[in-house]
């Protein structure tokens, strides 16, 4: 049976391989398979959860549009759309914040993360962000969201929150509870600099990842710098628990070349590191280089990015103002 697709994406810029390994690539594989339904958000409401400049965050949204499109999803075949579009997806949030409970969201990591030391200082949205995003979700009847890894307990959330919802009003499985779609390996991306941090647009250093609009010589020589350790390659797996920049370093090529763990450790055992780095920045030259010059194309045309947005707009509205009516009378407005 054919799956109802539903993901998003923050227009806060610099996407990088990352997001492209952990979430795009996937969505791109889901958009070929004829039998499912995709819509693909560009989520600018949960952007402003932190401070974003009005300018860069316009070329921004134009810029994660561009880079769907890049990496090969198809908006003939997927919806395209920006989230502040479509107006359910806020009432939707607003309903849904009054059933998901404060127990719920004070467990989520990705605040206390984000919100650092200061939490009085953090904005209201930044704490009830995932609430937003089950609304994105369950407006849909999304039966699959792919996302990378960090993403998982956002999801957990979502599907508590559909569950609440359906027990509390009586309505069994009028919302959909979602299905994560989590790659088994390589669903978190760790920094070039550190592998115990996560690869991030946030991070101050460009050198900590590859850009999706990272040209040839800035790939290549990104991973010359990318941390290492002094000794040669790995010739255990078993290593790589104690050797995190080889694990992620050997994460990234195998995720590029379709290939299990084991089988690259075993490819490179015993070898130098500049060796490994050679082969790897081929591959990440091959699959980066033409998303990011396509990513350049396609931003020298804002009219068709536009256009895209506002078809997508129009799709997504049709499906979500349907279901924020019947949401309201369940409810009892
Ligand atoms: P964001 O840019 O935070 O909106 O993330 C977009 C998608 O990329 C989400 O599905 C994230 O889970 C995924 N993602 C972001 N950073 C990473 C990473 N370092 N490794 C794997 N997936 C990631
Ligand atoms: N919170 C996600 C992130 O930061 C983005 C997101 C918003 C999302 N709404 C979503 C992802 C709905 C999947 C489904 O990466």
């Amino acid at each position: 049976m054919g799956k109802k697709i539903f993901s998003g994406v923050q227009p806060t810029g610099n996407l990088h391989l990352g997001n492209y390994l952990g979430a795009i690539k996937n969505f791109v594989d889901l958009n070929n398979d004829n039998d499912n339904k995709c819509i693909f958000c560009v989520v600018d409401l949960h952007a402003i959860t932190i401070k974003q400049d009005p300018k860069e965050l316009k070329n921004n949204i134009r810029e994660t549009v561009a880079t769907f499109i890049a990496s090969g999803i198809d908006p003939k075949k997927s919806i395209i759309f920006n989230q502040s579009g479509v107006a359910a997806h806020a009432e939707g949030a607003w309903i849904l914040s009054c059933i998901a409970r404060m127990g719920w969201l004070n467990r989520m990591t990705q605040f206390k993360e984000k919100a650092g030391k200061d939490k009085e200082k953090a904005s209201i949205g930044l704490y009830s962000y995932p609430v937003l995003m089950a609304s994105d979700i369950l407006l849909y009847d999304a039966t699959h969201v792919p996302v990378g890894d960090d993403q998982k307990q956002h999801l957990e959330l979502c599907r508590d929150i559909a569950q609440k919802f359906n027990n509390d009003f009586e309505v069994e499985n009028f919302l959909q509870v979602p299905e994560p779609l989590i790659q088994k390996e390589f669903s978190r991306i760790m920094s070039l600099k550190d592998g115990s941090k996560k690869m991030s647009k946030s991070e101050l250093s460009d050198l900590s990842r590859i850009n999706l609009t990272d040209d040839k010589d800035q790939i290549i020589n990104k991973i010359k710098k990318a941390k290492t350790d002094p000794l040669s390659m790995p010739k255990d797996i078993k290593e790589l628990d104690k050797r995190l920049e080889a694990k992620n370093l050997l994460g990234i090529y195998s995720s590029l070349t379709n290939s299990k763990l084991q089988n690259s450790v075993t490819n490179f055992a015993g070898k130098n590191f500049s060796e490994f780095k050679e082969k790897l920045s081929e591959e990440l030259v091959n699959k980066i280089e033409p998303i990011s010059n396509e990513i350049k194309k396609l931003l020298g045309d804002e009219r068709y990015l536009d256009k895209i947005l506002l078809d997508g707009v129009e799709k997504a509205n049709l499906i979500a103002s349907k279901k924020i009516e019947r949401i309201k009378e369940i409810v009892g407005f």
